[in-house]
């Protein structure tokens, strides 16, 4: 394919983000910061979930790759799975395309390739990258943190801390920063089978993380300082802290979002208080039973304080629809909005906007950390739990839904009334605007996350 005349002479970065809307907002957005540093973009992606063409700048080259994945699978809970057979089935596809891709830039049609960066998921095309001679960085689209989990997995293991057993939930665990972590933090997995595939499938993350170029974070220094250091000092390679990446470009220049938002509740929140509304959201995987869900849906509607609730398709298992009772729907009245998919950063920047409960996935809570939104904690399962524990016991900057169990609606509640209605929320919520400038200032020129950045542009991994 003939460069085009903007890209003429532009080094060009390889992405390749995992096909989950989680992976793919901060892969796109790494995108976005190389492009407006002066490098050209080419995203590689399979045919699953593969994004928009038209949504995309007009000078990224999209290339889609085969990846032999039945849609059952590519639908289903069973991510692990889901990952390995990516990794497989990609691999030779990923080969071709490279090698012709160096092809034709020793030919002169192209601009030299800089580098690939693949989200750690994504391992197979690390190594083929290498051996084609090519510098191949990772990213890692969550925490350092949930990193140091990764490559100490072995060792808790070993060590008896998991897999995760009813008996041993509250155990500290004494090995890992923020050094206040329990057990609970790490994991869900509890069946053996299932903690078997996850363990495999770290044990790989991290071999190819060891054999790439370098590891780039979606982080910040001023928020995982001691973690960031921490892997640097185990796995000797470049490592990155570019993020929260939503803050190293416009968010008008990237449009990732593979459902369509409902921009409508942009106006309702247009006609609430300033300030009162409680932003309702699970990301785009987790799902949840119709018990949890009926609970969730009472416990908002107790809470007396306006809401707006994202259900997307399938948030609750085995439901395609979320009609609630009639009795609940009147409880609600005009109190509580739902829609199916968000902009959810301009929700979060929106000034009636108080509070966001929140599964704790990391976009989400970068996001509500740079917008200084006060989170309330419900977080499901991976890295969520974790992120909890850093927002409400090391940030303190949101609140948890203690479940005692099953969800109940009386603990959706109370936790609410904490952060809404009571003294705790005021500080929480002073906490928050100081978190906020302390994002503000990493990514702002000259911050940390700026400075890492151009290293990575300028780097010759
Ligand atoms: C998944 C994992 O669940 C999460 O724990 C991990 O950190 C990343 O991969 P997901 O569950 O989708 O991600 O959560 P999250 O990381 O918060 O990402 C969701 C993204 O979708 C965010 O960027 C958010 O802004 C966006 N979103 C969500 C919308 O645009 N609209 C919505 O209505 C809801």
């Amino acid at each position: 394919m003939a460069p085009s005349s903007t890209n003429r002479g532009r080094r060009r970065v390889v992405l390749l983000p995992l096909p989950y809307q989680g992976h793919i907002n901060p892969m796109l957005r790494l995108a976005a910061a190389l492009h407006s540093r002066g490098l050209a973009v080419t995203i590689l992606h399979p045919e699953t979930r593969a994004p928009d063409r038209r949504k995309l700048p007009a000078d990224y080259r999209l290339v889609t790759i085969p990846d032999n994945i039945p849609p059952e699978l590519a639908a289903s809970e069973d991510i692990a799975s889901f990952v390995f057979a990516l990794n497989k089935n990609c691999a030779a596809p990923f080969r071709d395309y490279l090698a012709g891709a160096l092809r034709e830039e020793e030919e002169g049609e192209d601009g030299r390739l800089a580098f690939v960066v693949a989200d750690v998921d994504w391992f197979a095309p690390l190594s083929v990258a290498r051996e084609l001679g090519v510098a191949a960085l990772a990213l890692m689209t969550t925490s350092a943190a949930r990193f140091l989990v990764y490559l100490a997995y072995p060792s808790l293991c070993r060590q008896g801390y998991l897999p995760v057993q009813e008996s041993n939930l509250n155990t500290t665990v004494e090995e890992l920063p923020p050094f206040v972590f329990v057990v609970r933090d790490l994991d869900c997995v509890k069946d053996m089978a299932g903690h078997l595939a996850y363990a495999d499938l770290l044990a790989h993350i991290v071999a190819g993380v060891r054999q790439s170029s370098g590891l780039i974070i979606n982080t910040f220094e001023d928020i995982e300082g001691m973690e960031i250091e921490r892997i640097c000092r185990e796995i000797t390679l470049p490592v990155f802290a570019v993020g929260p990446l939503h803050m190293m470009t416009l968010s008008s220049s990237v449009d990732s979002s593979l459902l369509t938002e409902d921009r409508s509740c942009l106006d309702w929140l247009d006609t609430q208080r300033s300030n009162s509304v409680l932003y309702v959201s699970f990301g785009s995987l987790v799902g949840i039973d119709t018990d949890e869900f009926l609970e969730m849906a009472w416990g908002l509607a107790d809470s007396q304080h306006p809401f707006l609730w994202v259900v997307r398709p399938g948030l609750v298992r085995g439901s395609e629809s979320s009609t609630l009772p009639g009795e609940l729907q009147e409880k609600m009245g005009n109190k509580g909005r739902i829609v199916s998919w968000a902009p959810q950063q301009e929700v979060l920047r929106h000034p009636s906007v108080a509070a966001f409960l929140t599964h704790c996935g990391w976009n989400s809570t970068t996001e509500s950390i740079s917008e200084g939104v006060p989170m309330i904690c419900r977080p499901l399962f991976g890295d969520q739990m974790g992120t909890a524990r850093y927002v409400c016991d090391v940030w303190k900057v949101g609140v948890r839904v203690e479940v005692e169990n099953q969800l109940k609606r009386g603990e959706v509640q109370t936790a609410i009334t904490r952060l809404m209605d009571g003294k705790e929320g005021e500080m929480v919520r002073e906490r928050m605007r100081d978190l906020r400038h302390v994002v503000l200032k990493c990514t702002s020129e000259g911050g940390t996350s700026d400075v890492a950045l151009q290293r990575l542009v300028d780097s010759n991994v």
